[in-house]
């Protein structure tokens, strides 16, 4: 057997070996940039037909070409061979059985290497634009939620131990920011995506008359890279989006711990539709929380793919090398798990039932309105330091006659300082402390109606 079917089998005289064929391919996982890859050879085409190096004809009968493959590629009946490497070669090969020499020219003035980069960015692209209409879904249900429980008080939290009353949607709120700066990055990222690397050919551009803005405004790019080596060898869109990725899926893997110990019989503060839940085989009476459990897991592996590009990267000499057709995996995967994460998330999120008297009873169990105390001293003048020990006193006192501050009378609360009067049960109140805390930011429920309406047309 000889290579005189792989495209560059001229030098050859021996066959590759059947393992290192299987080895060094890609097509098992690139295949999936099909539509890029197609994508991208028509405008190249189109670009040597503009600069004469192709004629007009067969530019056209490069592009039917092309066209009847992406409907043989989706109808399913492409026959992929692994012996002829990857995505590239495998399309160019059909293209060629299909139209004859003119397919040969396809490649003229191009390499894999650039035409790769190319495939990732414009794949990327078409991702992120899913990804970031998913990432607004889960906002926007988040924001519903919070805005039918501007009213409704939970205990806010600090080392897990009750901390202070806080409205349940200003801290629905503090997760559409985090998903908010996720957003952010994306776009951002996505800028340093959208450029052409292709004209770099294997590494040093061509010496064909090529007109890379003409293909760039073809495919949408915004510019074109403007260093030949870098163009083939850059992989940092891909190590931001990894990076930009993980954070994402680490800020999903924090919600995700909430819901779970929401969800726990100990603190009964929510409840979620079943269709979002397993149950066990052994115990009957489980209702497990898979979904979230499952997200917080698998950021995991984002988080890994990250490391896995990094890592890929760091010791690679200019230009291609081998090694980048390792980018992909991790890539998809990343791409794969983020998008599936938010989807789910985005539709589990509307079926999140309060438990306002669970989360009301916690909040008057812990404390809450200690702080509150305090600060209603420091405005009857006793120093700051001073008032915390006279709460501090108070919370001691009713821990023993097992009673939340607010159920103290007023004579009990007196005997810890004189300062207290009778108008310190309107700060005691979970609704008092909660609208006492009325500041841009704050959890008053006023403030946190204007928040939403503001979120709502920041993501417009
Ligand atoms: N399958 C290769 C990859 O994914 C395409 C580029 C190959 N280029 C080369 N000179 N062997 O990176």
């Amino acid at each position: 057997m000889s290579n005189t079917n792989k495209p560059w089998g001229g030098r050859f005289t021996e066959a590759t070996d059947a393992f290192v064929e299987a080895f060094t391919a890609s097509v098992g996982f690139d295949q999936r940039m099909y539509a890029q890859d197609i994508r991208g050879s028509i405008a190249h085409a189109t670009m040597l037909a503009k600069v004469g190096v192709l004629t007009a004809a067969e530019t056209d009968s490069i592009i039917q070409g092309l066209q009847t493959i992406e409907q043989e590629i989706e109808a399913g009946q492409f026959q992929w061979q692994v012996s002829l490497e990857d995505v590239h070669m495998n399309i160019e090969s059909r293209l060629t059985a299909l139209i004859g020499d003119a397919g040969k020219k396809l490649h003229t003035g191009r390499s894999r290497n650039d035409q790769v980069a190319t495939d990732m960015r414009l794949y990327l692209r078409d991702e992120l634009d899913e990804i970031m209409a998913q990432l607004r879904r889960l906002q926007t249900a988040i924001l519903d939620l919070a805005e039918s429980h501007v009213d409704t008080i939970m205990p806010g939290f600090t080392h897990l131990q009750v901390a202070q009353p806080i409205s349940f949607g200003h801290h629905m709120l503090a997760w559409c920011e985090m998903l908010q700066r996720d957003a952010e990055r994306f776009i951002d990222g996505r800028k340093r995506v959208n450029i052409l690397p292709l004209g770099a050919a294997a590494l040093a551009g061509t010496t064909y008359p090529i007109d890379r803005h003409y293909t760039a405004k073809l495919l949408d790019f915004d510019g074109v890279a403007a260093n030949s080596l870098d163009a083939v060898s850059d992989r940092d869109f891909i190590i931001e989006f990894c990076a930009s990725a993980s954070l994402c899926m680490t800020h999903l893997s924090r919600f995700s711990e909430e819901l779970i110990i929401w969800l726990s019989q100990q603190f009964s503060f929510i409840e979620m539709g079943d269709r979002f839940c397993t149950g066990s085989s052994i115990m009957p009476q489980k209702k497990n929380p898979d979904v979230p459990e499952l997200i917080r897991g698998k950021s995991a592996r984002v988080q890994g793919n990250l490391i896995a590009m990094l890592t890929l990267m760091k010791a690679q000499p200019l230009a291609y090398n081998k090694d980048n057709q390792e980018d992909k995996e991790p890539l998809f995967d990343s791409i794969d798990t983020l998008k599936a994460s938010l989807r789910v998330f985005a539709d589990m999120v509307p079926s999140i039932q309060v438990n306002k008297t669970a989360m009301r009873d916690a909040a008057l169990r812990g404390f809450s309105t200690a702080t509150d105390l305090a600060d209603y001293l420091v405005r009857k003048g006793v120093a700051f330091r001073d008032a915390h020990e006279v709460v501090g006193k108070s919370v001691r006192f009713a821990i023993e006659q097992d009673k939340d501050l607010a159920e103290l009378d007023l004579v009990s609360l007196q005997q810890f300082s004189s300062a207290i009067e009778a108008d310190v049960y309107d700060v005691l109140s979970l609704e008092g402390s909660v609208a006492a805390r009325d500041h841009v930011g704050g959890t008053a429920p006023k403030q946190v109606r204007i928040a939403i309406k503001d979120f709502r047309q920041r993501i417009a």
